[in-house]
């Protein structure tokens, strides 16, 4: 395999989400998880409910040495992990001090491990308070969220650099409101943009506060852009791919341009473009959930983002892969189209791999396994999967001779 050397300050890191993994969440989604509908709906399935009820998870608000542990295992220097509005903030301007306390001390153990935080505000759910006055759908929420980040910042401002205000507006936005698999489970087009103009504006706002407390602040989004390629060169077919990535990859993004100071990406799909939309081709690998694994569409999505102009960090990329077949075959290949697209001008600066655990996956719950590190959910002990040698040494050496 091709020798890879990634710039020198690069940060390797693993990302994770409040609500995959701390467990005990009382926040929309915990409730809809419960909720009669979705047991019916499970049940006529023949699921297993207990998989797709988030309840304990990792049990990591209550384990963070664990955690901790994982990290120094692996040997990042970086790591994303999310920050629970609900337990934050659990009625409306009334601020969990103990929380935000507890957080601010494991950011403190990240950096006394030589780990540069990347704290993200919000990853999907959002305080039932919030829910009630109407969710995303209301253009209060902007305002509320607003309030929460200014109380986060003047929390612990002083010991993260890295903010990652929403994480993936575009994949939220159409499963919760156009799509409909998602809570608040509805299918409205009209509301799926309102919600859209909604995370703008709110995006908005919170750089505004983040950078307004400090100016040095790093801020950004952490975007899912697909791979769209047209299945034949047909006329058509680049049309669809165009107007796919104008709309899917780039429309956000091309909001808050001046209101970011990295672009952050979250890369897992690619997407062969005829008029049928999109059927992934047959004879590739996927992972555990069907997803094809494609690692030369990194290069593709990060060539796309070249025109913002900004240090790109790629904020999650993996697979679920709970016999850890692929995995580090997957990493290597990707990392190998990162290493082009650097050599093609974009400045990429980091790499976090999605997941460091297994956890509560949003729709498909725990049978998903994107860990490197394999969960036992009975007893939420930690077992490092053949990967996390595998990375360790690419951490080590910058990438591989
Ligand atoms: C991304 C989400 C993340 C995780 C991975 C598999 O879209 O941001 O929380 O679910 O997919």
């Amino acid at each position: 395999m091709k020798q890879i050397q990634f710039p020198k300050s690069f940060l390797w890191g693993a990302a994770t989400s409040s609500h995959q993994i701390e467990g005990n969440m009382n926040n929309d989604w915990s409730e809809w998880e419960i909720s009669e509908e979705r047991k019916r709906y499970h049940e006529t399935k023949g699921n297993d409910l207990t998989q797709f009820i988030s309840g304990l998870a990792c049990d990591s608000f209550s384990r963070p040495k664990e955690d901790l542990n994982c990290l120094k295992q692996l040997g990042v220097n970086a790591y994303r992990f999310s920050i629970e509005w609900s337990r934050i903030e659990p009625q409306q301007g009334k601020f969990d001090l103990a929380v935000l306390q507890q957080y601010r001390i494991f950011i403190q153990k990240l950096r006394a491990q030589g780990i540069e935080p990347f704290v993200t505000l919000w990853h999907w759910p959002v305080p039932l308070w919030v829910r009630d006055q109407g969710g995303w759908k209301s253009s209060k929420t902007a305002e509320y969220f607003d309030v929460f980040v200014a109380k986060v910042v003047e929390s612990f401002g002083d010991v993260v650099k890295f903010w990652v205000t929403l994480n993936e507006p575009q994949v939220y936005t159409s499963n919760s409101f156009f799509v409909g698999i998602w809570p608040p489970q509805e299918k409205n087009l009209f509301t799926c943009i309102r919600v859209m103009k909604h995370l703008v504006h709110a995006h908005k706002l919170a750089y505004t506060t983040i950078k307004s407390a400090n100016v040095d602040h790093q801020v950004g989004i952490a975007s899912h852009n697909i791979h769209f390629s047209a299945k034949q060169p047909w006329i058509v077919n680049q049309l669809i791919a165009k107007i796919s990535v104008y709309f899917w990859n780039d429309w956000f993004l091309n909001k808050i341009q001046k209101y970011q100071d990295f672009v952050g990406l979250n890369y897992y799909f690619y997407r062969s473009l005829d008029l049928r939309f999109g059927k992934p081709g047959k004879h590739r690998l996927t992972s555990d959930l069907g997803w094809e694994l494609h690692p030369e569409g990194i290069k593709q999505v990060l060539l796309g983002l070249k025109k913002f102009r900004k240090p790109v960090y790629i904020l999650e990329h993996g697979l679920a892969d709970k016999e850890d077949q692929h995995r580090m075959w997957y990493i290597k290949e990707s990392l190998i189209a990162v290493a082009e697209a650097i050599e093609h001008g974009v400045d990429v600066r980091g790499y976090f791999h999605w997941s460091l655990l297994d956890n509560f996956e949003w729709a498909e719950g725990f049978t998903a396994r994107f860990g490197l590190f394999e969960v036992d959910f009975e007893t939420c002990k930690r077992k490092p999967r053949a990967s996390v040698a595998g990375y360790r040494e690419i951490i080590k050496q910058n990438g591989w001779k």
